[in-house]
């Protein structure tokens, strides 16, 4: 499991992180307020405590000073009575994202406000982890043509990053064809002079507590990459390596940018995260996307699923990433149903580099980094894992020895980076390395800037080469760099590392939500990475959910600019139900084992944008909604208000199963000798006021469905109808051992069709 962990991490270890901050803390400072005798810091750490609404007979100035004060009056007396030279407590008071606040305390201290009336949890933060010139063009998106043209190429939308900082003067963020920011803008940019401009409209950091105006000037290029992606302008010429050349944009290349830098090479910290999302509200973003997220997490304890629901309140869309923990099962993040989570798959793009050993056999793989000058002549071929321990077979830092003039086969995983591997490998001497894939990632292969002649190649292929090197006394082989290669028909296909469903929160809503492209994508970059690039035009090709969660983003803010009035409930739907079932070879979308993956990986499926900005129906949910939901789910009535800031009642609201919400999947866990299982759901018709929509069903394996009306005619637009479905277990379901099974229900127009997946878990 640690192991796992670390190969996950590598994902992100390519950015400047390392497998370490997984254990770190983040050391915090400081937003003047109570204070603190100085040298008593070192069993500190900052703490989020949420309380209640203050009392009505609380003195109170406007409503956010009395706030700040009603939160002081949990801080401990001896803090604030002290003499002593004094640093302060607050870290940050929020107002739109929870009724609390984000303060240093000592676990005692925390002891003595639990006493206090009014005090609900306090919880110490935790460190959360980071989870393209040509994704465009794979997502149908076209210059002057369809949604593109249709929606303006998201001009007037504001997308809110919460990421590393950004690199401003980058061209891809620069405003060339973008309109000023619209009157409800209230944001500020920190950055100086002309950095700021049409494009890059807000640029803030939150370090720590730390918010003296400090430009977010991004030293690891994550959120240089992942906000090019979402909104980044056109870009001629783009490449890394002179690999996947051509002209780069984000999905939406007229929006605006905000970025929220919340995270260090230490990590993002949850009181950064949490006051980044508060202060977006203030600003007026429309969309927010979150590359990053911890373990899964019950809501009420989950700060990005707290900060999304204050935000969805507002409007403001939430797009997620999954999480790189797969390919196990039950690993995703960011699973509250009002946040799209985004898993990641492949393009049809391969940065593709040969290995081609001594018998002629040859192993398709990949490579960003591609010398001109490398022979293609056969070398000596090792496999590191001979000569030593354990970790020489990882090529982990230091392990290696006799690999002088040889090609090195490395194992991918065990915590350290593929491009550290190769690192390592030529710190020893070696001249080349083919890095093979573990069991589990099977055949997802990865294009990254190695410092070396390298390879990435599938675990067949490993194991293949390996049988050779164990076969002859003089085992050879080469690289052959074959460049960018566009047309993989088996694109989109799921990354091993893309986090699974099922859900753990909330186990009757499918996660993830959708996938799309988050493998091997080019977008911009701080500086350069192949030091050949001369002008400010750097990019960077990395890998990662990370990555997919901004295309989506983009996408979003594209809907958003053509459907003003969509809530954002209405265009997750939008997205959801129009979703790819197949691959561009016309069969089901495959995992990393190439085999159909399910809807455990694919949720509903593979973004198609132009199709989700014409849904025909739409499943629309209001944030009200979620309250019986969350009682459902055996909230407290103090549970679900931290979550939803204002008092609930269960007892009065009622409580619904969770796979009652008007989502537009359906998970359900069926007992086969159990009773039928009843839903609704209501569909608005946002296509053509006259429609008519037939029933067409694909049933899961062992499952019974009926639904009423098998019919469903419109006649005006907006007009909302209520179907009604029955899940019944077939007779002997419980005898033959499936545990899963997967089907859908679509409605069917003459133009559109609206399908809901389908996932059945045997509950025996
Ligand atoms: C403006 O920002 C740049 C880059 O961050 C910095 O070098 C320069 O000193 C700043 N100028 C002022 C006046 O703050
Ligand atoms: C906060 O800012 C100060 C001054 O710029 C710096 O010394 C400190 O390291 C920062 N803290 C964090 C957590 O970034
Ligand atoms: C990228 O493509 C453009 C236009 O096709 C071409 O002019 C340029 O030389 C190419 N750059 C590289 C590094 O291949
Ligand atoms: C190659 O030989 C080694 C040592 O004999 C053995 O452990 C390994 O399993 C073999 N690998 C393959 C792929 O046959
Ligand atoms: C780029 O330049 C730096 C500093 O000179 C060097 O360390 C690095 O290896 C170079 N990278 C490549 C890909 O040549
Ligand atoms: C909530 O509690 C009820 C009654 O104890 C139980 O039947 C149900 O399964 C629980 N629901 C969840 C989501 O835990
Ligand atoms: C549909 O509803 C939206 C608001 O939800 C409204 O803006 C739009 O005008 C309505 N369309 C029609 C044709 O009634």
């Amino acid at each position: 499991m640690e192991n796992k962990k670390c190969v996950v991490m590598q994902i992100i270890y390519l950015l400047g992180f390392s497998c370490m901050f997984y254990l770190s803390l983040a050391v915090a400072v400081e937003k003047v307020a109570v204070l603190e005798p100085q040298g008593e810091t070192d069993s500190m750490q900052i703490y989020i405590v949420l309380v209640e609404r203050p009392p009505s007979n609380f003195n109170a100035q406007s409503d956010h000073e009395d706030l700040e004060s009603w939160y002081q009056s949990f801080l401990p007396q001896t803090i604030a009575n002290s003499n002593q030279l004094m640093k302060p407590r607050m870290v940050y008071a929020y107002h739109n994202v929870a009724t609390g606040f984000a303060a240093k305390l000592t676990g005692e201290e925390v002891e003595e406000m639990e006493k206090k009336d009014g005090f609900i949890y306090a919880h110490p933060e935790r460190n959360l982890q980071l989870h393209t010139t040509h994704s465009p063009n794979f997502l149908g998106l076209q210059q002057g043509l369809g949604l593109w043209k249709g929606s303006n190429y998201g001009a007037g939308i504001i997308i809110g990053v919460l990421d590393t900082g950004i690199t401003p003067g980058h061209p891809s963020f620069s405003d060339e064809g973008v309109p000023p920011p619209p009157a409800k803008w209230k944001g500020k940019c920190d950055f100086n002079g002309t950095f700021c401009n049409n494009k890059l409209i807000g640029a803030r950091s939150f370090q720590g507590g730390n918010t003296t105006g400090a430009p977010p000037v991004d030293i690891a290029g994550h959120g240089t990459h992942t906000s090019s992606t979402a909104g980044g302008n056109f870009v001629k010429g783009a490449n890394v390596f002179g690999m996947a050349n051509g002209t780069a944009s984000g999905m939406a290349p007229y929006a605006h940018l905000a970025m929220y830098q919340v995270c260090s090479e230490q990590g993002c910290s949850e009181s950064d995260i949490l006051a980044a999302i508060d202060t977006a509200i203030d600003d007026g973003v429309d969309v927010l996307s979150i590359s990053l997220g911890g373990g899964s997490a019950t809501f009420y304890w989950d700060f990005i699923a707290i900060g999304a629901f204050a935000a969805i309140q507002k409007g403001i869309f939430v797009s997620c990433s999954a999480g790189n923990a797969g390919p196990d099962y039950s690993t995703t993040s960011n699973e509250a149903p009002w946040i799209l989570t985004v898993g990641a798959s492949s393009i049809d793009r391969n940065i593709r580099a040969i290995a081609q050993l001594g018998n002629g056999q040859e192993y398709d793989g990949e490579s960003v980094f591609q010398p001109k000058d490398f022979s293609s002549k056969q070398l000596p071929l090792v496999y590191a894992g001979d000569h030593s321990h354990d970790s020489s077979a990882l090529c982990d830092v230091g392990s290696l020895t006799n690999v002088e003039g040889k090609v090195v086969v490395c194992e991918l995983g065990g915590g350290i980076g593929r491009i550290a591997k190769g690192v390592e490998v030529k710190r020893a001497g070696g001249v080349a390395m083919i890095l093979v894939n573990p069991d589990f990632a099977g055949y997802t292969t990865i294009a990254d800037v190695h410092v070396l002649p390298a390879t990435h190649v599938s675990y067949s292929a490993g194991v293949s080469i390996k049988t050779y090197i164990n076969s002859t006394s003089t085992p050879t082989a080469t690289i052959l760099f074959k460049g960018t290669v566009i047309g993989d028909q088996l694109a989109p296909k799921v990354s091993f590392f893309s986090s699974r469903g099922p859900s753990l929160a909330s186990p009757g809503i499918l996660k993830p939500d959708i996938i799309g492209p988050g493998v091997s994508i080019l977008a911009a970059w701080p500086f350069s990475v192949d030091n050949a690039t001369e002008s400010k035009a750097t990019f960077n090709i990395i890998s990662g959910t990370s990555m997919s969660c901004p295309h989506l983003s983009g996408i979003v803010a594209l809907l958003k600019s053509s459907h003003p009035d969509w809530s954002p409930a209405a265009i997750k739907s939008a997205i959801m139900t129009t979703a790819e079932v197949n691959n561009l070879a016309g069969s089901a979308i495959m995992d990393e084992t190439l085999f159909a993956a399910d809807l455990f990986a694919i949720g509903a499926g593979h973004v198609n944008p132009s199709k989700a900005n014409d849904p025909g129906l739409i499943y629309d949910t209001q944030p009200d909604d979620y309250i019986p939901y969350m009682c459902g789910l055996n909230y407290t009535d103090q549970q679900i208000a931290i979550v939803t800031r204002k008092l609930v009642k269960c007892s009065e609201v009622g409580a619904i199963p969770e796979a009652q919400l008007n989502y537009p999947t359906f998970s359900l866990f069926i007992d086969p000798a159990g009773k039928p299982q009843h839903y609704t759901r209501t569909v608005k018709n946002v296509g053509p006021a006259k429609s008519t929509y037939e029933l067409a069903v694909v049933s899961p394996h062992n499952i019974d469905i009926s639904v009423q009306p098998e019919e469903l005619t419109f006649t005006e637009v907006n007009q909302t109808m209520t179907y009604h479905v029955v899940f019944t277990a077939q007779k002997g379901a419980a005898k033959n051992g499936i545990k899963f099974s997967q089907g859908y229900l679509s409605w069917v127009s003459h133009q559109h069709s609206v399908r809901s997946q389908i996932s059945v878990i045997f509950d025996t």
